[in-house]
């Protein structure tokens, strides 16, 4: 017995994409929303339960042009590139959609950057994956939240090689690292099906490496 809808819990979970060519450029997002999502994202686990997040919400149109403009300086032709060059139709359509969204990142009405307390430059592997394991599950609970809210969004990280500079934009303390850019807006249609992945026994070791389940 569970107290959890499966069906839906499932739906929620296989189905939860990065939108990007769906999004409502036009429709403005409602700030109450945004924290109802923010609020569910600090149920997130945390190593020694610190929480130490922030959620950066960006909707003024000059600070999300100066984002756009750091996330477009970082990317240069890199999507357009790959996209030529791509030998599979899925992975050419992902960098076709990434392209777009490079494109139209200004016009996305909110981002959303969620930030943690702590620097980790030239930490051990340990500490590293403690650090970015306290943010990382908040941020997907928070996609998940937007999603079921008819709300899309994408994770991207390509601004971060202009970490100062959006810092600077956006009055981010310096020893707040900032983990990924959000671009957040309504989605329209309400198609969305689960991706094609490997069956899961090809990704699992039972017992020792290499040893298959079953
Ligand atoms: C760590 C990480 C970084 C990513 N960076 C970008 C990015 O900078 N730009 C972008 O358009 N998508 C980015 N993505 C989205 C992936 O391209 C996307 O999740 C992947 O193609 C699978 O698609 P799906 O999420 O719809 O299953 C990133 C995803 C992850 C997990």
């Amino acid at each position: 017995m569970t107290d959890v809808d499966l069906a839906a819990a499932d739906h929620l979970l296989t189905t939860t994409r990065a939108v990007r060519r769906r999004l409502d450029l036009d429709r403005p997002v409602e700030p109450q929303v945004l924290l109802d999502c923010i609020r569910i994202a600090q149920q997130a686990p945390t190593g020694g339960n610190a929480q130490g997040w922030s959620f950066v919400v960006v909707t003024d149109p000059d600070k999300r042009a100066g984002l756009a403009r750091l996330y477009r300086e970082a990317t240069g032709d890199r999507f357009h590139l790959a996209q030529q060059n791509a030998r599979e139709q899925q992975t050419a359509r992902v960098y076709g959609a990434a392209q777009y969204l490079n494109d139209v990142l200004d016009r996305v009405p909110v981002h959303i950057i969620p930030c943690l307390k702590g620097r980790v430059e030239g930490q051990p592997p340990g500490s590293v994956a403690g650090f970015y394991g306290s943010i990382l599950p908040a941020v997907w609970s928070l996609q998940l939240a937007l999603r079921a809210r008819g709300l899309g969004s994408a994770w991207t990280t390509m601004h971060l090689y202009r970490e100062a500079e959006a810092a600077a934009l956006l009055g981010i303390p310096a020893d707040v690292t900032q983990v990924a850019l959000l671009p957040v807006a309504y989605y329209t249609g309400e198609t969305f099906s689960p991706a094609d992945r490997p069956p899961p026994e090809t990704v699992t070791h039972w017992d020792s490496w290499g040893n298959q389940p079953g």
